[in-house]
């Protein structure tokens, strides 16, 4: 049974030379350069959780009428392993990532993976291709976890067959520009997500259905898009995969609250913990756009920030639509933004103390 169930691991006979390895690491981006490893377990009606392994990083063959590729039955999550100074291969609060991908089965009607499995699959593939957390500062090994509907079949209904797999990338910053501030654009043709939907689920159908509404954004000069909510038009919501925050010049801050349409970021929980550790009042309370314009210009509004697990903790420029364009403060990195992303940095590489208890040593 699952309780049981144990990961049989095939180390990969030819990997990358390290010579290779070294050359891919140095600067690698976002999301290009892959292990040599990945995880995978496999469930099924009749099985259950099964054929759970560690194997050589391979193409995985697919019969075209797999059903994740018609009605899009597929999840993920995002996470980092992090080299800390003294060698050791720390996760970031992992059992976060383990209990939002079984929210966002359950959402999708997807089979729920134990937290163990989960837990085990990524501790398991991060010890063996360890040597692929790149040394240079900022460097990260990237876990994608993620589950799809694998039953060959075209009828709409949850499938009876799934596979779940954990790949790993090597990456630095995930804008170009590093922490630079960046510029969005705010969609008023697109809206992400709405009530009862799929907005809180870290779904693959979010982000293809954020695309075209970046590609706009991308047109527009801009860096990434901000979307407002379905009903009204009026609350801020988030980025395509960040979400955001901001401070006020009586030092308070605020976030869009959790209803449902926002993905629950687990840095976004983290920098509220920090915040409010710091004695700052953060309200979790809808923002509206106009307001969001009216406090950048008159000035009560301080910073804005994004955050993600990929994006970390990137500032906000310039804010551009179609009803103009507006900056926040002197469209640079803000004071308070800058210390919470050095904050919760310190903690993830073991440089600042982890009271909280999110760093988990491998
Ligand atoms: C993250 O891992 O931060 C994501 O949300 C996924 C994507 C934006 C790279």
């Amino acid at each position: 049974t699952e309780t049981t169930l144990q990961f049989e691991v095939e180390a990969n006979a030819s990997p990358v030379p390290a010579s290779e390895r070294e050359a891919r690491i140095a600067d690698p981006g976002f999301g290009r350069v892959f292990t040599d490893h990945m995880a995978m377990v496999r469930w099924s009606r009749d099985k259950g959780w099964h054929a759970a392994k560690i194997a050589p990083r391979k193409a995985i063959e697919m019969d075209p009428a797999s059903s994740v590729l018609h009605y899009a039955q597929e999840i993920f999550e995002g996470m980092k392993a992090y080299r800390l100074a003294d060698g050791s291969t720390a996760l970031f609060r992992p059992e976060q990532n383990a209990r939002r991908f079984q929210k966002s089965a359950e959402r999708m009607a997807m089979p729920q993976l134990p937290e163990k499995l989960f837990l085990e699959s990524i501790e398991k593939l991060t010890e063996i291709d360890r040597d692929w957390i790149p040394t240079a500062e900022g460097g990260a090994l990237y876990l994608r976890p993620f589950m799809f509907a694998s039953e060959v079949f075209l009828g709409v209904r949850p499938a009876h067959e799934y596979l779940y797999l954990v790949i790993a990338s090597s990456v630095g910053a995930y804008f170009q520009g590093g922490a630079k501030a960046i510029s969005i654009w705010v969609s008023d043709d697109y809206t992400r997500a709405a009530p009862g939907g799929t907005g809180a689920a870290k779904c693959g159908g979010n982000y293809a259905a954020s695309l075209v509404a970046q590609s706009q954004a991308i047109e527009k000069g801009c860096d990434q898009v901000v979307f407002l909510d379905a009903a009204e038009h009026r609350w801020v919501e988030e980025l395509g995969g960040m979400n955001l925050f901001f401070v006020m010049d009586d030092g308070s801050m605020v976030t869009p609250p959790l209803k449902g349409t926002i993905l629950p970021g687990i840095t976004r929980d983290s920098i509220l913990t920090l915040a409010r550790d710091e004695g700052i009042a953060v309200r979790e309370e809808p923002y509206a756009i106009d307001q969001w314009r009216a406090d950048a210009e008159s000035g009560r509004l301080r910073e804005t920030f994004a955050c993600g697990t990929a994006a970390v903790v990137t500032p906000v420029g310039t804010v551009r639509s179609s009803k103009g364009d507006f900056t926040i403060g002197a469209g640079g990195t803000g004071q308070l933004t800058q210390r919470l992303r050095d904050r919760l940095v310190g903690i993830q590489r073991g440089e600042h103390d982890d009271t909280h208890g999110w760093v988990k040593r491998l």
